[in-house]
């Protein structure tokens, strides 16, 4: 979970800015002078700060430059009312990462939120590379196979220079972890750094996102906004999905790349900048360009250095350390420890095609664990974990424990005469049970019941009312499992 500091002098804004973002599962810290927040963030070590411009003692620019001598890398989002953009545009040059305008709108507000953690996770998020899986602690990209060595290698020749990288692979192959060691072995690690995908922004925006405007640039440009490109001015940015990018802006990233400078829409004073880009792809970039969706000179430009992460069925071999790389990092959050993992487990692993890649991979062993009931992670526990999912299902799964409890249920229900609607009545009481399992569990803690289950609260509220599980019926809870209970 993200921990944001919030600083502001305003406790009903402190109030109501906590209470929207727990429910959106980030965790706030707050305070009301930029002094006690520079404390704080000693103690809480937050992965973003959110802070007012106008606060008592220490100002809002003044607390952002405490904060940026302290830890470059914390990502600080500014708040200021409509009279005081010019402040806020000298704040972005100082190295704000982005302002809130005040009284804010709270979609806008979530998206500059998200935005911010994604920057910080990419700058902040350390990644080794080549270690083996025993000695990780923190993020690793894993893999002894021959075309992941080429991958560390090219990282390695690379990383120091300024050359523009280009990242090719499927989807969930590793691109961003790589995009980020890039930039974290580079030059230009201590320096700006900003990431853009391109398929997150609607077209319509992303133009003004990367280049950004002179104020009356367009209806409704009612400042000046200074784009990601001239943010990034002397370190790096990462373009993510750029063979989604629309020809019009693959024009002016190429004119980036030849020219080193940028203009803001409304604008035709160029201003220089100095920009590393690494960008990355899982499109089939030669068809685009057949198909004239992608521009040929800027592809000649990119593909200077080219790195290509190949699909999970190619790496095989990187199973057997991918498992307990993720075993590992999963296990560690739960009380039972690291079980480990049987060779059949291994096996069936190994036999699957793995469209998701990597990150399909993470997923199935993370849902493994939870099946899991102590001893080596055996097939079984793998073949419930893929249930709902695909096609590794064996027939062995109906032998599995779960399903040999919920088959009998199943059955009885659909040979009742009991109601029409027999496939919500069923689905009810096994979600009824869940989550009065769980309220039990938590001793009737919502918070906690919403977090175990995850979910929010108002979700969790709201199958509370559906199912009227009421504390009393909880905490007395019978196990009886009873379908219509
Ligand atoms: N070699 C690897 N070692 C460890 N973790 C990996 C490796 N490759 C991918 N992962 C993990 O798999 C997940 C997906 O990786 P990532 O987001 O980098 O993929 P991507 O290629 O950018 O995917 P997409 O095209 O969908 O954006 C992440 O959690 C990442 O940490
Ligand atoms: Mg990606």
């Amino acid at each position: 979970m993200s921990t944001i500091l919030l600083i502001d002098d305003d406790d009903q804004l402190r109030k109501s800015f906590t209470r929207i973002l727990s429910q959106e599962k980030y965790r706030i810290v707050s305070a009301s002078s930029g002094e006690e927040g520079i404390e704080i963030i000693r103690e809480a070590s937050p992965d973003m700060a959110v802070v007012d411009y106008r606060l008592p003692g220490m100002d809002g620019l003044e607390t952002f430059k405490a904060i940026h001598r302290l830890d470059p890398k914390l990502p600080v989002v500014m708040m200021t009312a409509y009279g005081t953009t010019d402040t806020a545009i000298n704040a972005i040059k100082e190295g704000v990462f982005d302002f809130i305008l005040k009284p804010f709108d709270i979609p806008d507000m979530l998206n500059v939120i998200e935005k911010a953690l994604e920057t910080a996770r990419f700058m902040r998020m350390p990644v080794d590379m080549n270690i083996s899986a025993e000695q990780v602690s923190r993020e690793t990209i894993i893999g002894q196979s021959q075309a992941m060595q080429d991958v560390y290698k090219t990282i390695g020749r690379v990383a120091s220079t300024d050359a523009t990288v280009l990242i090719r692979g499927e989807s969930g192959t590793g691109k961003e972890l790589v995009a980020r060691a890039v930039y974290q072995y580079s030059d230009r690690a201590d320096r700006p750094f900003q990431v853009i995908n391109c398929v997150a922004i609607p077209d319509h925006l992303l133009e003004s996102e990367l280049f950004g405007y002179e104020k009356g640039a367009f209806t409704g440009a009612a400042y000046r906004k200074i784009g990601k490109v001239e943010q990034a001015d002397s370190g790096t940015i990462f373009l993510d999905e750029i063979g989604d990018m629309p020809l019009n802006l693959q024009a002016k990233i190429l004119r980036l790349l030849q020219d080193k400078r940028v203009e803001r829409l409304g604008s035709t004073k160029p201003i220089p900048v100095d920009v590393r880009i690494i960008a990355a792809t899982n499109r089939d970039l030669e068809a685009a360009m057949a198909d004239d969706s992608f521009r040929e000179d800027l592809y000649y430009r990119l593909k200077v250095v080219t790195i290509k992460l190949p699909p999970l069925r190619e790496k095989l071999e990187d199973i057997p350390s991918l498992a307990d790389y993720f075993i590992s990092q999963y296990a560690g959050s739960q009380a039972k420890g690291n079980p480990g993992i049987s060779d059949k487990a291994i096996q069936l692993l190994s036999n699957h095609a793995w469209p998701g890649n990597v990150r399909e991979f993470a997923n199935i062993i993370q849902k493994t664990l939870i099946f899991n009931r102590g001893g080596p992670i055996a097939a079984d526990d793998i073949v419930l974990a893929t249930d709902s999912q695909n096609e590794i299902i064996q027939a062995n799964s109906e032998n599995s424990e779960i399903i040999q409890l919920l088959q009998p249920m199943a059955r009885r229900v659909l040979e009742s005469n009991g109601p029409p609607d027999r496939f919500d009545v069923f689905m009810d009481s096994v979600a009824r049970l869940f989550v009065r399992e769980a309220l039990a569990m938590t001793g009737g803690n919502r918070s906690k019941t919403a977090k175990l289950l995850g979910m929010s609260r108002p979700t969790l509220n709201a199958k509370i009312e559906k199912y009227r599980l009421s504390l009393d019926t909880v905490v007395n809870s019978d196990s009886s499992g009873n379908i219509h209970g």
